[in-house]
């Protein structure tokens, strides 16, 4: 059976046109959702350098509007159509939360320890991809419906001067969420063969709550009266304990 957290994270999935203009929460639980996120998720050498942004109702639709002006600009025909009733979809819903990069943290952190500054990209991008399941996870178990997208070429502009963001804060995803429209059924998700993607190595049957054995020795000693000692009788106890309690 599931646990909680396994139902949670199964329940997540990619809404990206079955979403409302409407939150199933007050917007100060979203707020305190996206500080959860951020103050919760690990980051490599707990750098800390992601950086995040809620845009709701109007402001939400306003940025949206805005990457299809930024679309129209640069894109025509089919492909153009394409984009504009994708961001049609995002749009209809309630917010965005746009997650940054702080390249200043980045830097930080490279000029401490040169040797991996390479490899600090790459770990950049991940503790990112960990905040934004967190926040994508979060969403769902409020019953909203969210997707991740990488539009930042159409919205990184307006979001810039429209929300006031420092310079070395660098978009890397946006997800727009909202309440799931009424009725909505996606279709299950196709997972490739699980042993193709995964081994164990070393596992047995046996159950791991009863690895922890506790061995319990005790001493009966019988005195006389006088206190000389008559007999000791010593008893060993082997138990089985339950690992996880
Ligand atoms: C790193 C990453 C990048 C993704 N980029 C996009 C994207 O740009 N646009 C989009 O609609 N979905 C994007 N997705 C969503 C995936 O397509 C989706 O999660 C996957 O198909 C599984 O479907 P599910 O989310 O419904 O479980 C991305 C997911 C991940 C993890």
């Amino acid at each position: 059976m599931p646990s909680v957290f396994q139902s949670i994270v199964a329940t997540r999935r990619s809404h990206r046109d079955t979403i409302l203009p409407e939150s199933t929460v007050f917007d100060s639980e979203l707020e305190d959702l996206v500080k959860f996120a951020l103050d919760n998720s690990p980051s490599y050498f707990n750098s800390q350098g992601s950086r995040a942004i809620l845009v709701v109702k109007e402001d939400h639709q306003k940025l949206w509007d805005a990457a299809k002006e930024s679309a129209k600009a640069v894109q025509s025909g089919e492909y153009l159509e394409g984009t504009l009733a994708k961001i049609d979809g995002w749009r209809n819903g309630y917010g965005t939360i746009l997650i940054y990069d702080d390249e200043e943290n980045l830097k930080g952190f490279q000029a401490k320890i040169p040797p991996l500054a390479e490899i600090f990209v790459e770990h950049q991008a991940h503790s990112s991809g960990i905040l934004q399941f967190v926040l994508w996870t979060s969403l769902s178990e409020k019953g909203l419906g969210g997707s991740l997208q990488h539009q930042q070429a159409l919205v990184q502009d307006y979001a810039k001067q429209a929300f006031g963001v420092a310079d070395s804060w660098k978009l890397v995803a946006q997800i727009p969420f909202g309440k799931i429209k009424e009725g909505t059924v996606l279709p299950d998700r196709v997972n490739a063969p699980i042993e193709t993607r995964f081994k164990a190595v070393g596992t047995s049957k046996e159950d791991p709550k009863t690895f922890l054995k506790t061995i319990t020795t005790t001493t009966k000693t019988v005195k006389a009266a006088d206190g000389s000692v008559v007999s000791t009788e010593t008893t060993t106890k082997t138990e089985l304990k339950p690992k996880l309690v």
